[in-house]
């Protein structure tokens, strides 16, 4: 059987540098690669809507702004089915079947959604409810089994992701043991593609803060332009130690080096900085000194240029085709929703629950009640 991709992310703002080497980048690989079946790519709207219940005008907004991201990235809708969640109502009754294969004990325990209650100011105490905090709604809580039915309706065997969703993965896997236990082998357990690199785990901020993050501000957006790349780079955390030219430079901390690190190649080099032939000997240069921050960050300048400006050329075009790229959400939705529904036809089927179907049911209750 052929090898299924399944991932997505939650529209809740425009699509970052941090996204893009941690999976955009990564996901246009694994289209060209021709190792996959079918890919799957979704946007998250319903899963968004679990913790932003009181603005679900945000995601409705931003929904077009990650397809656009998507598409001006180079995912190519030729190649892979790009896909809104709520459109799929096959997913909610997966979920509402997976429910009951969960205990409340297993997602109190899941360590993502811990930190998630922590960073939203949610309450676990009933007290605080009645007082001030908010509590915690019961869509989030149960938002790992509902990701669980995003990744089994598609019968996904990969699922690329970074290491934050781990838990979730876990999720996904226990309740498809335990569904195929009880109801017969029938869905497929699924496996977690991490990143390839540590830098591309996790790229800091322009701020060299350890994420790059829409509320503390320290983004480079897909959608950013040439000047405001240009004033991002220049505004750069570097090492503060580094204050002439000639003094010794630390690289590790060091934001540029960083970003460096993400994205130069030797090819960057020869084109851009023919005086080192890589990053090592950049690196050597500025811990003896004599290198300037100017220097480095004109540098890497120009290769977020090279990476972003065919991004922003594509995002450009299909900016100004807003009705196509909704007509590429509404095919990829309907395309998406064929597939659920053929594996919730087998839930239905391996749970005993197609009664109208089931001529053996019938007959069986007809026996009962003759004489
Ligand atoms: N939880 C993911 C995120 O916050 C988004 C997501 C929802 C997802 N369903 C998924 C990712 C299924 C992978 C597979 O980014």
């Amino acid at each position: 059987m052929g090898k299924i991709i399944l991932t997505g992310d939650r529209p809740t703002g425009k699509l970052h540098l941090g996204h893009y080497v941690g999976s955009l980048r990564r996901r246009v690989e694994l289209q060209n690669s021709g190792e996959f079946e079918k890919i799957f790519i979704m946007i998250a709207d319903a899963q968004a809507l679990t913790d932003n219940a009181d603005n679900p005008e945000k995601i409705r907004q931003n929904i077009i702004e990650v397809a656009l991201d998507y598409l001006s990235a180079g995912l190519d809708p030729e190649k892979v089915t790009i896909f809104i969640q709520s459109q799929v109502p096959e997913l909610c009754e997966l979920a509402f079947y997976y429910m009951n294969l969960v205990t409340v004990q297993r997602l109190q325990r899941n360590p993502t959604v811990k930190q998630e209650i922590q960073l939203r100011g949610f309450s676990d105490c009933e007290d605080d409810e009645v007082q001030s905090r908010k509590g915690i709604p019961v869509g989030f809580f149960t938002y790992p089994i509902s990701q669980a039915s995003d990744i089994t309706a598609f019968r996904a065997t990969t699922v690329p992701v970074g290491v934050d969703q781990a838990p979730m993965i876990e999720q996904t896997r226990e309740i498809v043991h335990k569904f195929n236990s009880v109801y017969g082998e029938t869905l497929v357990t699924p496996e977690m593609l991490l990143p390839e690199n540590a830098v591309c785990c996790r790229l800091p901020g322009t701020d060299g803060k350890a994420k790059m993050s829409k509320s503390l501000g320290n983004c480079i957006y897909l959608s950013d332009t040439s000047k405001e790349i240009k004033k991002k780079v220049n505004s750069m955390f570097t090492d503060p130690q580094h204050l002439q030219i000639t003094d010794p430079g630390h690289v590790e901390g060091n934001v540029v080096f960083t970003y460096l690190d993400a994205f130069s190649t030797e090819e960057h080099f020869a084109r851009f900085l023919p005086e080192y032939a890589n990053l090592d000997e950049m690196k050597d240069h500025y811990r003896r000194g004599g290198l300037g921050d100017g220097t480095c960050k004109k540098f890497l300048y120009s290769i977020m240029e090279d990476i972003l400006q065919p991004i922003r050329e594509r995002r450009a075009q299909y900016q100004k085709n807003i009705p196509l790229v909704y007509e590429i959400l509404r095919k990829g939705s309907e395309t998406a929703r064929a597939e659920a529904a053929r594996t919730l036809a087998d839930v239905r089927k391996a749970m005993r629950i197609d009664y109208f179907d089931d001529a053996d049911l019938i007959a069986e209750h007809t026996r009962k009640y003759q004489d």
